[in-house]
């Protein structure tokens, strides 16, 4: 079974089975974690769904689109490999994925 790790504000790690066609957010908000509000059900329209990747898996991640990359500018917490999971395909290459729920605002 593929899986990935969210690290929580709280900082508690949780192994998030990984299905693939799913989004990250999906996964994650189907996980019952609902700190990662997404409020726009993957619209991206509201940045509600940012992660902050793990530095050593930002390179298995596709590539960010303009409006994706534009959004995240809208965040304070914004780092190097900040992302909108509802951007983020979950596939079986994606096993082992870490994540950390970025703060609010
Ligand atoms: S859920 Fe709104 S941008 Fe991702």
């Amino acid at each position: 079974m593929a899986s990935f790790f969210v690290t929580t504000r709280e900082r508690e790690v949780i192994e998030v089975e990984g299905i693939d066609g799913l989004s990250v957010m999906e996964l994650i908000r189907d996980a019952g974690i609902d700190e990662l509000l997404a409020q726009c059900g993957g619209c991206l329209s509201c940045a509600t769904c940012h992660v902050q990747v793990d530095p050593a898996d930002s390179d298995r991640l596709p590539p960010m689109k303009p409006d994706e990359d534009y959004l995240l500018d809208s965040s304070d917490h914004r780092v190097a490999t900040s992302r909108l999971s509802c951007q983020l395909p979950f596939s079986s290459e994606l096993d082992g994925l870490r994540v950390t729920i970025a703060p609010e605002g």
